[in-house]
This record gives structure tokens, C-alpha cells and sequence, in this order.
């Protein structure tokens, strides 16, 4: 009798204690939420935002991690070595992207909008943002992440773990927090407040070739890029011919059906202007080379004139604003708990 009521007294002690230890855990740390409003007449994005809410302080660590080398295992290359801010988070200096051993088999899309991609990369392979950034960190050829040493870093630096305990409270930081605070700043990088959406929005009017060129783009192009995220983002094969070295068979890598062959997946146009080189491999440097590629493969009839004004249409799509946004530059700023790229809604 005595015995029970005693292991009965510790069950109580332990739970109260156990009670204490939790509510320490949920009342020691209160990230601000910060909520995401797709801009008007968007879909709804393609993110379970539930599984990992958008935080003030998610946000701020997943920048740091995003723009921080000792990622990879000789601390040179960082996210943004590939996925260069200033060219609307795409590789714009050399065709294939370069990773700590020397070249990636692919040149790095623009990670603007991400939220609203079910499937990421060219092929398709991640079907979720934080299974995607494992994929560069894992490749001997992007960032050969040592990931023991990366946890041990993170859980030893003092800056990290402040910026992780006020994300995800005090325990242990492991590659889940890692993975989804980096979610949470691509998340945050939405891209809709270029010459185009004004225009949409009657803020501004095109001149006479944007017009004419709108109008080509609605024809030609808007069954695969279409608004406004400017891509329907399945998988399509432009008649690029295969590189004989990178031996790119696109989604068919992925799948192993012979009918993803040579199958890519259709690139946001935002931006275009900056994300050159284009194409999966990079191969064009020009937005004349990729236009001309589709004439000349005999995929769409396009005449010089349409070019010019196809041309004009696509610089409406560079969104000055986000490029230029501190919160999504190296450095320390912070967003409002309302994203700042929506201030116009
Ligand atoms: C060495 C260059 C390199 C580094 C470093 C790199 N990436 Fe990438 N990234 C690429 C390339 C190349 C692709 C396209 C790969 C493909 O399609 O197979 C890509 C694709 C992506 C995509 C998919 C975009 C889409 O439209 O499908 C996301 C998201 C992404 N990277 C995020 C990250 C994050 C987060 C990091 C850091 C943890 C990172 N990348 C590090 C080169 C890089
Ligand atoms: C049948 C679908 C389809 C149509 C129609 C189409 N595209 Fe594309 N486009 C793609 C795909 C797929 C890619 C990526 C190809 C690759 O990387 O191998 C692409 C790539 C591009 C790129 C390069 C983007 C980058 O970041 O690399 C530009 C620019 C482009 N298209 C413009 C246009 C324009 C302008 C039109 C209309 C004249 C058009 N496309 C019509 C599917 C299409």
C-alpha cells in the first residue's frame, strides 16, 4: 500500500515536473507569425504553410543559413553562390552552376514564387522545398555538406543558437529546423510587382511594343508560361537538342519513362531579363538565341518584328522592387509580420 502510493507521489511529482519542463519549452519563445497573402487574382500557393507557419524569426535564420557558406564542406560556396540575388536568385555568370568540386549539369532557376511549385527542379525529382535543399547539400558537386560537422557547428555557435532557439524553441537544432527555416525565407520571395502586374493592376500602361508583344505572348507562349506565375509548370520538350557531355534527359532521368524524355520543366518567365543564361543547361545567352531557337527548331512561327516586340513583353517581367528588396539581401534586415513585397495589395 505504502509502496503504491509512493511510486503514485512520483508519477505526480514527475508529471508536474514534466508539465513545468513543457511549458518552459512553450512559453520561453513566441516567434511572431508572419502571414502569407497570395497577391490578388494568384492561385492559391502549392505549400502546406501549416506543416511550417511562416515566423519573423523562421524567416531571419533561414536568410543566414541561405546566405551562409559553412553549409558547404570547405566553406566557400553558399544558396546564393548558385542562386545569385542579384539575377533574381538564378546562376547568371557561366551556363552550368559550380558547386565546391566544380560544375553542377544544370544552370540554377530563379527561386522567385517558389511557393507556388508542387514539383522542384527541371525534372521534378523534390516534391517538397525541404527535401530539395537537402538535394544540393548531399551532391559531392554543389555543396558536399558535412552534416555532422554542419549540426555540430550550428549547435555551437552562439549566434545560431539564439536564432534557432527564437525560431524553434531550445531543443537540440537538427536538419528538419535547418531544412524548413531555409523553406521559410524562399517562401518569402515573391516576385509580383513588376511593369506587367502594374499594368494588370491599371497602375501603368504599356507603350506600343510591350503591347504588341503581350498580345504575340498570349497566342504563342501562355499555354505553357502562363500568368501569372508564367509557367503552368509541367514538363515539356522545346526540341533542345541533347548536350553530348551533360547527357540531360530531363524528366525521363527522374521517371524512367521514355516519354519524359528530353522533358523539362517550363521556367517562370519573371524576371527574365536577368536570369540568362537560359535554358536547363544554359546553352543561350540571349533572349534572341532562345526566340530564334523556337523558330528555327520549326516549334512556333515567329518573325523578326514579333521578336523585337516578344522581347519588349518579357522586360516588363523584371520586377525592380523584389530585386531590390533588403529583406532578401545579405545583410540584417528584417521583414514586417506582413511581407513586404504585398504593401501594394
Ligand atoms: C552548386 C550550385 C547550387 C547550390 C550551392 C545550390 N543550388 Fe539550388 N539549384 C541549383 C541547380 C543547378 C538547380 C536546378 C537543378 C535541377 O533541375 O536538377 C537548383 C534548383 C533549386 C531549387 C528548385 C527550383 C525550381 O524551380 O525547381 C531550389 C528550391 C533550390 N535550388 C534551392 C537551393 C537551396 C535552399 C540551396 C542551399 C541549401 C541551394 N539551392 C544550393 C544549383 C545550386
Ligand atoms: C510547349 C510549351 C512552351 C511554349 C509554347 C513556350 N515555351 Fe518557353 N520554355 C518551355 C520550356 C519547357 C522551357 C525550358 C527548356 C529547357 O530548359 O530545356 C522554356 C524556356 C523558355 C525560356 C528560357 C527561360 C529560362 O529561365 O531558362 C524563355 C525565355 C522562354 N521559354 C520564352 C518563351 C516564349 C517567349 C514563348 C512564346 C514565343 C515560349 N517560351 C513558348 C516551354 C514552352
Amino acid at each position: 500500500m505504502c509502496m503504491k502510493i509512493s511510486v503514485a507521489t512520483k508519477i505526480t511529482i514527475f508529471s508536474f515536473a514534466a508539465l513545468c519542463i513543457s511549458a518552459t519549452h512553450i512559453f520561453s519563445y513566441k516567434p511572431i507569425p508572419v502571414s502569407f497573402t497570395s497577391p490578388k487574382g494568384w492561385p492559391a500557393p502549392a505549400y502546406n504553410f501549416s506543416g511550417n507557419p511562416l515566423t519573423k524569426e523562421g524567416i531571419a535564420l533561414g536568410k543566414k543559413l541561405f546566405y551562409d557558406p559553412a553549409l558547404s564542406s570547405d566553406n566557400t560556396v553558399s544558396c546564393a553562390t548558385c542562386h545569385e540575388p542579384s539575377a533574381a536568385f538564378a546562376t547568371y555568370d557561366h551556363p552550368l552552376s559550380h558547386g565546391v568540386n566544380n560544375l553542377t549539369t544544370r544552370n540554377a532557376p530563379s527561386l522567385f514564387n517558389v511557393a507556388w511549385q508542387k514539383e522542384l527542379m527541371y525534372d521534378g525529382r523534390a516534391s517538397t522545398l525541404e527535401a530539395q535543399a537537402l538535394l544540393p547539400m548531399h551532391s559531392t558537386d554543389e555543396m558536399d555538406t558535412n552534416i555532422p560537422a554542419l549540426l555540430k557547428h550550428v549547435n555551437t555557435n552562439p549566434s545560431y543558437k539564439k536564432m534557432f532557439t527564437a525560431a524553434f524553441g531550445p531543443s537540440k537544432i537538427n536538419m528538419d529546423q535547418i531544412t524548413r527555416a531555409l523553406s521559410q525565407f524562399q517562401l518569402s520571395l515573391v516576385s509580383s510587382n513588376s511593369k506587367y502586374d502594374k499594368v494588370m493592376r491599371g497602375e501603368a500602361s504599356f507603350i506600343l511594343p510591350e503591347k504588341l508583344g503581350y498580345e504575340i505572348f498570349e497566342t504563342k507562349c501562355v499555354s505553357c508560361h502562363t500568368p501569372p506565375l508564367f509557367s503552368n509548370y509541367s514538363y515539356q520538350n522545346t526540341a533542345l537538342t541533347r548536350d553530348p557531355q551533360l547527357k540531360d534527359n530531363g524528366r525521363a532521368r527522374f521517371t524512367g519513362s521514355s516519354a519524359d524524355s528530353l522533358k523539362f520543366k517550363v521556367p517562370s518567365l519573371r524576371n527574365a531579363a536577368l536570369t540568362f543564361p537560359y535554358g536547363h543547361d544554359g546553352r543561350y545567352y540571349s533572349l534572341l538565341d532562345v526566340l530564334n531557337h523556337y523558330r528555327s527548331s520549326g516549334q512556333i512561327s515567329l518573325s523578326n518584328f514579333e521578336i523585337g516586340q516578344l522581347t519588349a513583353f518579357l522586360n516588363t517581367l523584371t520586377d525592380s522592387s523584389a530585386l531590390t528588396n533588403p529583406a532578401f539581401l545579405p545583410g540584417q534586415a528584417v521583414i514586417n509580420n506582413k511581407m513586404a513585397n504585398h504593401a501594394h495589395q
